[in-house]
């Protein structure tokens, strides 16, 4: 099974941003540590990061074919995108919805996803292992 990451926009700047919200851990800390579980899983798994939300979209189309679900983290284009959103449900390419912060735990502007009711699920609050938990999910998923 073929899954790709997805992580939207400031998630770049992990390791430095609000680690009290986000953690400590770099984006490639994270990136690193999901290699490493889907090798054990007999996952091919890829990643990419982007702050533009039409590279998003883009990323988006060019999965098409190529993997069998998407683990993304949209961050604030959770709050925003119907474009994004539309590029999933355009592909039909199974995804799983993650947070590293709790977003019903903030500002109530992040309450409301974009995302939420197309995707298989949605993992937040668990920090890092958000991504992890949606990996070994998909891993089991349909075998
Ligand atoms: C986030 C939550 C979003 O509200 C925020 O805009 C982010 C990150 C998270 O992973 O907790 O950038 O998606």
């Amino acid at each position: 099974r073929r899954i790709l990451v997805i992580h939207g926009p400031n998630l770049n700047l992990l390791g430095t941003r609000e680690p009290e919200v986000y953690g400590s851990q770099t984006l490639n800390d994270i990136n690193q540590h999901l290699l490493s579980v889907a090798s054990d899983l007999g996952i091919t798994l890829t990643h990419t990061q982007n702050n533009i939300e039409g590279e998003l979209v883009n990323a988006i189309h060019a999965a098409r074919g190529q993997v069998d679900a998407i683990i993304i983290n949209p961050a604030a284009y959770t709050h925003t995108s119907v474009a994004i959103r539309d590029a999933l449900a355009g592909v039909a390419i199974p995804f799983v919805e993650v947070h590293l912060s709790n977003v019903y735990q903030r500002e109530s502007f992040r309450h409301h996803s974009y995302f939420s009711e197309i995707a298989i699920g949605v993992i937040s609050g668990l920090g890092a292992y958000s991504y992890e938990a949606a990996l070994r999910f998909l891993a089991q998923r349909n075998t």
